[in-house]
């Protein structure tokens, strides 16, 4: 199989000042084992990475990138050229309306920042979506498949991989984990407690039914 596929992964840094930001406890893991599986399969992949500790995927254009608006003006860079894209990036949702060029000093009490929204990177692609095949995650507490079907539309995608968290499902790492996987023509399936490397090869043979 060819074609192009742009695979994002991680989380995003939101810079406070020089020594602080605000993340998240994604690990990139997922977004990693897609872009793997995907080279094995003979895609071309760009896998847009936020700071992670995982080694480079052999075979991959690797860009890596820092903020929310890094990772998106490097995705629509690439996405472009790209047949499909799997948004596997946990992104900030929101940004530190003035980052301080210098170290805030520990000279108050309390301390208040003013937070920013970020651009939603899915939904911008979704709005100029094409020919494209465009997948994305769904992360949530309570009403998982009410949500996911909720930005499956919202977002203009064509599958949407739900995830759960909550007190007894860590999403995050290496451990196995359970999703279901939708689509915009109402069909759904089920991966429970599986590798993330077994989910990254049912989320790409979801993704070759859309050609
Ligand atoms: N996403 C994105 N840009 C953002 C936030 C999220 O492209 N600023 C993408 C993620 O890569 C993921 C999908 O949108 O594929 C869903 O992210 P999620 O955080 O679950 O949903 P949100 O739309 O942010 O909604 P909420 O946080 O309210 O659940």
């Amino acid at each position: 199989m060819t074609g192009k596929i742009l695979v994002t992964a991680g989380p995003t840094r939101e810079k406070i000042d020089p020594v602080r930001y605000i993340s998240n406890y994604s690990t990139g893991t997922f977004g990693y084992e897609i872009a793997k599986a995907a080279v094995n399969r003979g895609f071309r992949v760009v896998l847009i990475s936020g700071p992670v500790s995982l080694d480079r995927p052999k075979g991959v254009k690797l860009i890596r990138v820092e903020s929310a608006l890094e990772l998106r003006a490097a995705v629509l860079r690439e996405a472009a050229s790209a047949d499909y894209i799997v948004m596997a990036a946990a992104v900030s949702d929101w940004r530190v309306k003035e980052a301080k060029t210098r170290k805030i000093k520990r000279t108050r009490k309390t301390m208040r920042m003013e937070l920013v929204e970020n651009p939603d990177i899915l939904s911008e692609l979704g709005k100029v979506k094409g020919g494209r095949v465009l997948a994305g995650f769904a992360l949530e507490s309570e009403g998982l498949e009410k949500n996911a079907l909720k930005k499956l539309k919202a977002k203009n995608l064509d599958i949407i991989i739900a995830n759960k968290i909550d007190s007894k499902t860590k999403p995050f790492g290496k451990a196995r984990t359970s999703v279901s996987v939708y689509d915009r023509y109402g069909g759904k399936l089920e991966a429970k407690n599986r590798t993330k490397a077994e989910i990254a090869e049912i989320i790409l043979d979801k993704v070759l039914e859309f050609i």
